[in-house]
């Protein structure tokens, strides 16, 4: 028998402080024009240096497992999607997994950058439907900052720290709730578009490559660009022709929140009015795998999105990764 998947809460977390474009003039040569003209961002959220990924992570997932109704017992699996885990060992969900209190249940990292957490979701998804598991969270978090250059213009300006999470579970029998589809792509031969080449088994740190930056995240802007905006494109075509839907049967879309022009050109390229695209990334920045659980919880807990609503979810990330993922809410 194959059961629905319901999202049963939702919660995110962003740090305190916060570094506006502002403060950036004053690290790199750049202006507050450019940033915003460019990218759509104003300001980005910054972990407390106590913090590490899983501590964002923890606070997003409380609040989600709280509004499930739920307790962190009831969690038979947790999936963490993240490219800036705590450490490369152990796994972060673990470590979330004894914070949260959640017993003993499975707990995994899955890394797809930014598309990492339509892709856990998908995952938690077959597990639902399969009637494996009952409730699974999902948790999309990262601290950006950690590996991010502030002396790159290129890439300081875009991103920023953040946490979201959800609990999916299984759908009570007379529920319209449902993940209707998913639709995942990846493009490894263009993984060198953006990464980060130091700390792997590629390149071990050294003194060397600490002192060559590499460390650091590097990225080709201008080939992301294109990349991003062709696949999740064709992503959300494939799922909505799967699925017999148009993009007119769509209430919401949530992208992935890396660039304003990036969204308007999926926009008009799905032939959608922005009025019905949720972003946030002018106070967020890309927070890669945290941006659409932290978009989906602002837009459920001001009331926008409502039970029934048909919600297009399109992401793409390093890798190159892309995915497309639709669902009643
Ligand atoms: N301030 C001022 N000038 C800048 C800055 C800056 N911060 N950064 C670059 N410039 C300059 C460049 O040097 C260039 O100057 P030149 O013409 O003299 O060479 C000029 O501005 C234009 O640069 P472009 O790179 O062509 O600018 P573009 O319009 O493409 O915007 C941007 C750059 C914002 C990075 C854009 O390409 C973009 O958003 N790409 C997608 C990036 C992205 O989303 N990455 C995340 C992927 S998700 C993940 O997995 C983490």
């Amino acid at each position: 028998m194959n059961f629905n998947t319901q999202i049963k809460g939702t919660g995110r977390y962003l740090p305190e402080k916060i570094l506006s474009n502002q403060d950036l003039e004053k690290l790199v040569e750049t202006d507050d024009q450019w940033i915003v003209e460019r990218t759509g961002i104003r300001e980005r959220r910054i972990a407390s240096p106590v913090h590490a990924t899983s501590d964002l992570g923890l606070i997003a997932a409380q609040e989600a497992i709280g509004a499930s109704g739920l307790k962190p017992t009831d969690i038979e699996l947790i999936l963490f999607a993240t490219c800036t885990g705590d450490y490369s060992l152990p796994n972060t969900a673990s470590l979330l997994q004894a914070k949260l209190g959640a017993g003993t249940c499975g707990a995994l990292d899955l890394n797809a950058a930014c598309s990492g957490f339509l892709f856990a979701c998908s995952v938690a998804n077959q597990y639902i439907r399969t009637g494996m598991f009952k409730n699974i969270l999902v948790v999309g978090a990262e601290t950006l900052s950690r590996i991010v250059n502030y002396k790159d213009r290129d890439t300081c300006i875009l991103f920023g720290d953040g946490a979201g999470a959800v609990v999916l579970g299984r759908a009570d029998e007379n529920s319209a709730s449902a993940i209707l589809g998913e639709s995942l792509f990846a493009d490894g031969n263009l993984a060198e578009l953006l990464m980060l080449p130091g700390g792997g088994s590629k390149m071990p740190i050294t003194k060397e490559v600490l002192e060559s930056g590499a460390h650091h995240m590097i990225m080709k802007g201008r080939d992301i660009f294109k990349n991003a905006t062709r696949t999740m494109s064709r992503c959300s075509t494939e799922v909505l022709l799967a699925n017999k839907m148009t993009i007119n049967d769509i209430q919401w879309v949530i992208p992935h929140q890396a660039n304003q022009r990036i969204i308007e050109a999926i926009a008009k390229q799905l032939d959608i009015s922005m009025d019905k695209i949720i972003m946030n990334l002018e106070k967020t920045g890309n927070t890669s795998s945290a941006s659409v659980p932290i978009a989906l919880d602002e837009a459920v807990r001001a009331g926008k999105v409502k039970r029934g609503d048909l919600i297009l979810i399109t992401v793409f990330g390093a890798g190159l990764t892309s995915g497309a993922l639709l669902l009643r809410y």
